[in-house]
C-alpha cells in the first residue's frame, strides 16, 4: 500500500498580495473566518458609492434602489446557484436567523434540534423562540474527533423523533470549522417532513454552492466573511413552497406586498453593502477566480492544519486529508499552554499584543481551541510563525 500523501501548500495566486488588500502590515492575520476582510478594490468602490449617498440621498436611495435591486439579486443567483426570486437581501446571518424563526409557525412541545457545534448566538434565537412558543431546543452531542461525515449524519439522524420541527444545521460550523454534510442532512430531514435551515455564514466563498439542487427550506450567508464585500451584506434563500410565510426580522412599508418587498424595504438604512454585491463578485473573478482562490484556501488550510497537528503532537478533530475541511482549522492547543491559561482572552490578548498574531482562541465543550483561517493573503511562513510562537509558550 503507498504511504498516504503529504500535503504541500499552495502557489501563491498573485505576487506582493498585500498590496491588495486593506489589511494592515502589523498584524499577522490568521482570522479571515471572524469579519472577512476587504481588498483594496472592493473598499475604494465601497467608499464611492458611500460618497455618492452623501452627495444626493435621495436619488441614491429611492430612484437608484428600485432599479438596482433587482440586478444586484441576480448577480448572487449565478454565484449561488438558485434563481435569483428566492433570493431576500439582509444584512447579516443573525437578521437571517432571526427572520425565518420568527416566521414560522411553532408549538407547544415542537422539537428544535440543533448541533452542539452551533453559532452560540444562533442557539440563543432558537431558545428566545423556543420560550415564547412553548417548544423544545434540542442540542444534538456530536463527538469529536470526527472520522467521517457519517458519524455526524448518525447522531443527527438519531435525534429526530415524530415531534421534530425544525432541524438548523451549520455549514461550516464557526468553533469547531467542521464542513457539515449538508447534503446528506438535508435529504434526511426532508424525507422525514422537516423544515431544514442551513446556517452558511461561512459558505459562500468558502464552498462551491448549488443552492436549487441543495433543496433547503431555508439557507442563509453571510457576504462579509469569504465573499469579502463590506460589512452589511447577507442573504436568505428560500424553498419556493416556504415564500409566501417569509417576513423580515422587521416589519416596514413593504408588508404584505410580497417577500421581495418586504426585505427591500425595513427602514431606513445604509445599501452600500448591498450595491457593492456584484461588483466584489465579478472583481474577485476577473482577479484570482473564485474556483482558483477556493482551491488555494483549502489547500493552505489542509497543509497548515496536518504541519500544525505534528508540530504540537495534537490529534486532529477532523480528518487530515482535509474531506470534512474548508478553508479554516479548529486544533487542541499544545497541553501545557492549555494547562497555564484559563481563560480564551488572556491567551488570544497574549498572542496579539507581544506575538503581532490575531487569531481567535475559542472556549468550548470545556476546553480552549485554536481556528485559523486561511486566505489568499496567507502564506505557508504565517502558520509556521505560529507554530514557532505557540511551541516556544509551552
Ligand atoms: C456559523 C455562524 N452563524 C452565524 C453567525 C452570525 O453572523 P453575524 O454576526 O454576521 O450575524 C456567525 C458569525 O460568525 C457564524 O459563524
Amino acid at each position: 500500500m503507498n504511504p498516504p500523501e503529504q500535503p504541500v501548500p499552495p502557489q501563491p495566486l498573485q505576487e506582493d498580495m498585500d498590496s491588495s488588500w486593506m489589511l494592515g502590515p502589523d498584524v499577522l492575520f490568521l482570522n479571515h473566518g471572524s469579519f472577512g476582510a476587504r481588498p483594496k478594490a472592493v473598499f475604494d468602490h465601497h467608499c464611492s458609492l458611500l460618497l455618492r449617498f452623501e452627495q444626493q440621498p435621495v436619488q441614491t436611495i429611492v430612484a437608484e434602489m428600485e432599479q438596482l435591486l433587482p440586478s444586484i439579486r441576480d448577480s448572487l443567483s449565478s454565484f449561488l446557484k438558485v434563481s435569483s426570486d428566492r433570493i431576500d437581501l439582509v444584512c447579516n446571518a443573525s437578521e437571517a436567523v432571526n427572520s425565518i424563526l420568527r416566521s414560522i409557525d411553532i408549538a407547544p412541545g415542537d422539537e428544535l434540534v440543533v448541533p452542539d457545534h452551533a453559532y452560540g448566538a444562533v442557539l440563543k434565537t432558537l431558545q428566545y423562540v423556543a420560550d415564547r412558543t412553548g417548544a423544545v431546543v434540542k442540542i444534538v452531542h456530536i463527538p469529536l474527533p470526527l472520522e467521517s461525515s457519517d458519524q455526524v449524519v448518525e447522531a443527527i439522524s438519531s435525534s429526530i423523533t415524530d415531534r421534530t420541527r425544525l432541524l438548523l444545521i451549520d455549514h461550516i460550523s464557526s468553533p469547531t470549522a467542521v464542513v457539515f454534510p449538508i447534503n446528506d442532512l438535508v435529504m434526511l430531514a426532508r424525507d422525514r417532513g422537516i423544515d431544514v435551515l442551513v446556517d452558511g455564514a461561512h459558505g459562500p466563498g468558502m464552498i462551491d454552492l448549488d443552492l436549487d439542487s441543495l433543496g433547503a427550506t431555508w439557507y442563509i450567508g453571510n457576504l462579509h466573511k469569504w465573499v469579502c464585500a463590506p460589512i452589511g451584506a447577507g442573504f436568505i434563500v428560500t424553498d419556493p413552497s416556504h415564500l409566501d410565510s417569509l417576513h423580515p426580522a422587521i416589519i416596514s412599508h413593504g408588508y404584505q406586498e410580497g417577500h421581495v418587498e418586504e426585505f427591500n424595504w425595513q427602514g431606513t438604512r445604509d445599501y452600500s453593502p448591498w450595491r457593492t454585491i456584484p461588483f466584489v463578485l465579478d472583481w474577485i473573478e476577473r482577479t484570482w477566480g473564485w474556483q482558483r482562490m477556493r482551491e488555494h484556501n483549502h489547500q493552505l488550510a489542509v497543509w497548515a492544519h496536518s504541519m500544525l497537528c505534528e508540530a504540537w503532537h495534537v490529534d486532529p478533530v477532523t480528518p487530515l486529508d482535509g474531506s470534512m475541511m474548508g478553508s479554516m482549522a479548529t486544533l487542541q492547543l499544545p497541553g501545557r499552554i492549555r494547562d497555564s491559561h484559563d481563560s480564551e482572552e488572556s491567551l488570544h490578548d497574549l498572542l496579539l499584543s507581544s506575538h503581532g498574531i490575531e487569531v481567535p482562541i475559542m472556549e468550548w465543550a470545556g476546553l480552549l481551541w485554536i481556528r485559523f483561517s486561511a486566505q489568499v493573503y496567507n502564506r505557508p511562513e504565517h502558520y509556521l510563525r505560529l507554530r514557532d510562537v505557540v511551541l516556544s509558550m509551552a
